[in-house]
């Protein structure tokens, strides 16, 4: 997958391909990402990308001719154009599993109240990282485009991955690591047993537990077994 970021603050998302993850995924050439800066499609002076609003009114508007020169230049027939906006539909675990087959994705990073509204109309899709506003859309695109690296093939271990998809829908059991007790504070008995029949419907458990507590909205509609609803049961 490719994925080309248009922003006007490129130094801003370029750090997060330094680390980690994400910079491993980049040097192995499991993912392509490109961030681009939008000044490089200016049509004013000083490499300028805003103006001031028609009809009047404090700040100023990104305009719309440099997104347009850029997608002009960037897009093709498969590529798939989001819109980073608090009013666009809110990206999930799903949203992300579905994009995970394109590829190639342009993500333009949005300022809220200052884009021109023709940008808009030359998306495929307007998307929210939920409801709330941010100063601008470079944090959105850098959510979205984390979810996306990590599920493509190699950049996590397959373990992992396959943990992701036991519980899509549930939140993850607990997690613990060496020592076994401390400031009188243990390890759960079932962990150490080497049983991992056991250990798994332990997990099951307690993911079910968890959300159930902390996001009884998740099991709307969620398919439980009948493992699965006698352990709620035991809640
Ligand atoms: N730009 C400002 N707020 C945003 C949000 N919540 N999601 C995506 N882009 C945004």
């Amino acid at each position: 997958m490719r994925i080309d970021i248009i922003t006007i603050f490129p130094e801003m998302i370029k750090p997060m391909f330094n680390e980690s993850i994400m910079k491993r995924a980049v040097l192995q050439n499991l993912i392509e990402i490109n961030v681009i800066d939008l000044r490089d499609y200016s049509v004013l002076k000083h490499n300028k990308v805003d103006d001031t609003p028609y009809g009047g009114g404090a700040g100023m508007v990104l305009q719309f001719p440099p997104f347009y020169l850029a997608l002009k230049n960037l897009r093709n027939e498969q590529t798939h154009v989001m819109l980073t906006s608090p009013r666009g539909k809110t990206f999930n675990q799903q949203r992300a599993i579905e994009l995970q087959q394109k590829q190639h994705i342009i993500i333009l990073c949005g300022h809220y109240e200052g884009i021109d509204e023709r940008v808009h109309d030359m998306v495929d899709e307007e998307v929210s990282i939920g409801d709330y506003v941010l100063t601008g859309g470079e944090l959105a695109a850098m959510v979205i485009t984390d979810a996306l690296a990590r599920l493509q093939d190699g950049v996590i271990k397959k373990d992992s991955y396959e943990q992701d998809s036991f519980h899509m829908g549930l939140l993850e059991h607990p997690h613990y690591t060496k020592p076994f007790s401390y400031e009188g504070k243990e390890v759960p008995e079932v962990l150490t047993s080497g049983n991992h029949k056991e250990i798994d419907r332990w997990r099951r458990y307690q993911s079910l537990k968890q959300t159930f507590l902390k996001r009884p909205d998740l099991l709307n509609g969620f398919p439980l077994d009948k493992e699965d609803i006698k352990m709620l049961e035991e809640i």
